[in-house]
């Protein structure tokens, strides 16, 4: 089934289309903005676009989900995805990236973390989802935080990137949570 568009009061969250992949693989191949905190490959345009076009057949997948779309202007601003990140457990986690540097820092990111765990909520029969972060990454711990998620516990040197292992903060937050937690919208 073809994800749906989610709108919020900022942003709508919409799946990724032919026209947007451009943009998105630029995003895709600079370190500085899509992974300051992350490991960093670079694909092949075709390697990227069949990643992206076959997502939905693999719950595993890193391709994004959405893309982040201004309400404002229309403007394609980030990514989100959701990847099943365990072969035994159930866990499901998401990511986030705002590719538009200029963009970060108004809520945005926390906006669209948000339609996708209530979307995610909504559509899939499960009780927890999770992210991980690298502990220094503040505006990425900080967006989930404020968003309810807890900081459930920190995987040493579990991640290899800028030539050194880093720790990783994992956070999660429970369908029961998420339920009660007070909303503004
Ligand atoms: C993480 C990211 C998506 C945050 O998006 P954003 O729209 O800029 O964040 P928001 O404006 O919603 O702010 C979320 C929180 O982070 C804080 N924050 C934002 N930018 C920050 C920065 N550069 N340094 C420290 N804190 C920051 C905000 O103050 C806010 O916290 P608060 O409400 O407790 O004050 C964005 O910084 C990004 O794309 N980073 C690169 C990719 C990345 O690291 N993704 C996460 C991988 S786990």
């Amino acid at each position: 089934m073809p994800l749906p568009t989610l709108e919020g009061a900022q942003v709508r969250l919409r799946p990724p289309a032919p026209a947007d992949y451009d943009r998105i693989f630029a995003w895709y191949n600079d370190p500085e903005v899509i992974a300051p905190f992350d490991r960093f490959s670079v694909d092949t345009f075709d390697a990227f676009r069949r990643e992206i076009e076959s997502a939905s057949d693999d719950p595993a997948s890193l391709a994004p989900r959405f893309v982040i779309e201004l309400r404002e202007d229309g403007r394609v601003v980030g990514l989100v995805g959701y990847y099943l990140s365990h072969p035994v457990l159930t866990l499901t986690d998401v990511w986030y990236v705002l590719g538009d540097t200029s963009v970060r820092g108004r809520g945005l990111g926390r906006e669209a973390v948000g339609l996708l765990v209530d979307f995610l909520f909504h559509d899939e029969p499960l009780e927890r989802v999770g992210a991980t972060t690298d502990v220094d990454n503040t505006a990425s711990f900080r967006l989930l935080e404020g968003l309810g998620f807890h900081r459930e516990g920190t995987i040493r040197a579990g991640l290899f990137h800028h030539g050194r292992w880093h720790d990783v903060a994992v956070y999660g937050v429970t369908r029961p949570e998420w339920t009660a937690r007070p909303r503004s919208d």
